[in-house]
């Protein structure tokens, strides 16, 4: 619960990588975190665990972003027993990895309900309480590979650049509400998404790094950090590159 009554922040995907990162670094802002995830719970225990015993507080909320009644639910939950959101990370996602000509009509349908629609149904249910509040700050964790494309990737592309353009049109639809909803575009970030990459991938990948190194979560994070905070209260409907120089 929020008995502090503190600023309320939602991540989508806490349980690990930038999510996780993410989390641990709004709960040191001062926000009360509620940790959304799929299917780890054990892992996002250990998180709100760790956020406790830094002086943080934060809730657990299992959901499936690309269940539209399952987050209309929760996030009315939210409202009720935690308050208005403040902030909105809409991080969850995952990674599909195939040409073309073999990929499935369901890994289609499953890439984009998760990356773009989760997104979308999240960001809906959260506007409500933030426009009648006037204040909010809604953040999109993109990818490069949207800004660039990439053999291979074409439906994350897709529902990452997607993402992009539908926060443009947010960022529009709301700033007269003082809502702000601005894209992270984060480029190689060693998390578990990243792990599965072949060593030739990884070093391939490597090379196209002007600054000559892989992202960690908390480089995201920190971005995530400045998004949220009245420091960029005149930002809304970019897309700021995380990335090393990879994509300028
Ligand atoms: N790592 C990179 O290099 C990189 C680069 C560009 C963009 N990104 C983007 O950054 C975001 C986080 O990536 P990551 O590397 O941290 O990934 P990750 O380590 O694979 O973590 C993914 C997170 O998303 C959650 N998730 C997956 N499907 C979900 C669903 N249907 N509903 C709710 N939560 C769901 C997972 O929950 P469970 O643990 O419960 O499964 C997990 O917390 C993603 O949107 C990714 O596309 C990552």
């Amino acid at each position: 619960m929020n008995p502090m009554k503190k600023p309320l922040a939602l991540v989508t995907g806490a349980s690990r990588g930038i999510g996780a990162a993410i989390s641990k670094r709004l709960a040191q802002d001062g926000f009360h975190v509620v940790l959304n995830y799929a299917s780890q719970e054990a892992r996002a225990k250990e998180l709100l665990q760790e956020i406790e015993s830094q002086g943080g507080s934060a809730t657990l909320c299992p959901f499936d972003v690309s269940q539209s009644t399952q987050v209309d639910e929760k996030l009315e939950w939210i409202t009720q027993h935690l308050g208005p959101l403040s902030v909105l990370v809409n991080n969850a996602g995952i990674t599909l990895d195939t040409l073309l000509l073999r990929l499935k009509n369901e890994e289609l349908d499953r890439v984009l309900s998760i990356d773009l629609k989760g997104a979308i149904y999240c960001t809906r249910a959260a506007i409500r309480p933030m426009m009648k509040a006037k204040q909010g700050s809604i953040i999109q964790i993109a990818s490069v590979i949207a800004e660039m494309g990439n053999a291979g990737q074409s439906a994350y592309a897709a529902a990452k650049a997607g993402l992009i353009g539908f926060s443009k049109s947010m960022a529009q639809e709301l700033a007269s509400r003082q809502i702000r909803v601005n894209v992270i575009s984060p480029g190689f970030i060693q998390t578990e998404m990243t792990q599965v990459l072949t060593d030739p991938q990884k070093e391939a990948i490597l090379r196209s790094i002007p600054l000559g190194f892989y992202g960690a979560p908390e480089d995201v994070a920190s971005i995530a950090s400045f998004l949220a905070s009245p420091g960029s209260r005149y930002i809304t409907g970019q897309v700021i590159g995380v990335n090393g120089g990879m994509y300028m």
